[in-house]
């Protein structure tokens, strides 16, 4: 809480005639949001103590000072005895202030050679680092589910659509299988996240760089960092990272909510070809007979938070002059949210997944429903002879035959089919079957179940 009665701030305000305004200070303080970032700051704060020390620009004894101090605030954070204060406005100066009060005035050495605009900066794109990497095991998590989802119900036959209009019939395991190859792109996706954000900016210090004798690649190697960045203001003005967090999540999100949408759609007494477990649904206050998939809807509705989220960065970075603006205090909140958000969702939609089974009898039948062989029969046409034109129209025909009798094109007698073409002979019945066109689907990615389980056995693989 800030109080009206503060005073000055102690870090800045030595050149201001009066304390700042009330409201001010409540818009200036980051502090509610940015103190996620106190492990991150405080292992860049050692790791440039350290340097300090190394390019002999402070003392030993004065850095060990302020290093056990640091490692001191993080127990205090850690156990919750840590006294934020909106005043202190950041993460960075909370920590700083509570430096002075435990090391005294050689708390004030830390600072030489940096600025908030390279700590925070640094700070993020650890953070960034470290959650991209937990958000790839749930992604992985997620993946094996899946799998597993696959394996089991690996014969299961369903209707493939296409305008969500019975288009051909499709295994549910490679349908499963479409997911997990969105998924492994996400997965692909946060480890280039990672990597583009392998550059330190820590010395860039304010945005000039420093005339102190600093050793950027030392401090580089202790935050785990590839190379000091080349230049300074971009060191301190780039947010790319950030962005590329928040359109990778968007990514994902956008996978997991096709997913979440379909796990409705499926789920819904219409169309009935899943069964959800109890424990992933939800009841009605009025009507009582209702169980509903609120967490594949919920799924669905929290990407419009990250989509927002995205946006939001994207604009606040738009147009802005280099270097450092306050406006960039703003770029935490949305990634936080974002990365809190995508971690459920990644989770949920995986309990949602090891929660749900196909309703084999239904699917199979949907599968037979709205002539979906019909291009099994062009294609034999084609391999008679005929152009792929041509057999389009007379399956076009025999479909209107199947429709005027309310049969199924495999319902047909021969005498119907042969009517056709006098081409047609009796190996045609075997094309009609939904069995039949799955398994003749044995081009390279096909549903043919041959492939499908070279895929699951190339999968289950590659996420042990
Ligand atoms: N809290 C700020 C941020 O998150 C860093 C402070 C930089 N402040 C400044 N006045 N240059 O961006």
């Amino acid at each position: 809480m800030i109080s009206k009665k503060t005073k000055t701030n102690k870090i800045w305000g030595e050149r201001m005639r009066s304390k700042p305004s009330y409201l001010l200070t409540k818009i200036n303080a980051s502090i509610n949001i940015d103190k996620k970032l106190y492990v991150q700051d405080i292992k860049g704060s050692i790791a440039h103590c350290k340097m300090l020390v190394k390019q002999k620009i402070i003392k030993k004894d004065m850095s060990n000072k302020i290093i056990k101090g640091l490692k001191r605030i993080e127990k205090e954070i850690q156990q919750k005895k840590f006294n934020f204060s909106e005043f202190n406005e950041d993460i960075h100066l909370n920590i700083e202030k509570r430096l002075f009060e435990i090391v005294g005035n050689d708390a004030g050495f830390l600072h030489i050679a940096r600025s908030r605009n390279d700590q925070v900066t640094t700070d993020f794109k650890l953070w960034i680092t470290e959650t991209s990497e937990i958000l790839r095991i749930e992604i992985k998590n997620l993946i094996k589910a899946i799998l597993k989802l696959a394996e089991k119900n690996k014969n299961i036959i369903m209707p493939g659509f296409t305008h969500l209009k019975n288009a051909q019939p499709v295994l549910f395991s490679h349908h499963l299988l479409a997911y997990v190859e969105m998924f492994k792109r996400d997965f692909k996706k946060f480890k280039n996240v990672i990597n583009n954000a392998s550059e330190n900016p820590l010395g860039s210090v304010a945005l000039a760089g420093t005339s102190f004798n600093i050793d950027r690649n030392f401090t580089s190697k202790l935050l785990n960092f590839t190379k000091p960045t080349d230049n300074s203001i971009d060191g301190v003005s780039d947010r790319d990272y950030a962005l590329e967090f928040l359109f990778v999540a968007s990514l994902c999100s956008m996978h997991l909510s096709r997913l979440a949408e379909e796990i409705v759609l499926w789920n819904s007494d219409v169309i009935n070809m899943i069964e959800i477990k109890d424990k992933m649904l939800t009841g009605s206050s009025v009507m009582p007979q209702k169980k509903n998939p609120d967490g594949a809807e919920l799924i669905r509705g929290k990407t419009g938070a990250i989509y927002g989220n995205l946006n939001s960065l994207l604009i606040t970075m738009k147009g802005l002059p280099l270097s450092y603006f306050k406006d960039m205090q703003e770029d935490k909140k949305p990634v936080f949210e974002t990365y809190d958000i995508l971690k459920l969702n990644l989770k949920i939609a995986k309990e949602l997944i090891e929660n749900i089974s196909p309703n084999k009898n239904n699917m199979k039948n949907f599968a037979n429903d709205g002539f979906t062989t019909a291009t099994d029969f062009a294609d034999y046409l084609v391999k008679k002879g005929l152009s792929f034109r041509d057999a389009h129209k007379k399956s076009a025909k025999l479909v209107n035959v199947a429709e005027k009798r309310n049969m199924t094109l495999d319902q047909l007698s021969f005498k119907d089919i042969k009517k056709i073409d006098p081409l047609i002979q009796k190996d045609v019945l075997k094309i009609l079957k939904i069995e039949n066109s799955i398994n003749s689907k044995k081009s390279y990615g096909g549903t043919s179940l041959q492939n499908v389980v070279k895929m699951l056995k190339k999968l289950k693989k590659e996420f042990k």
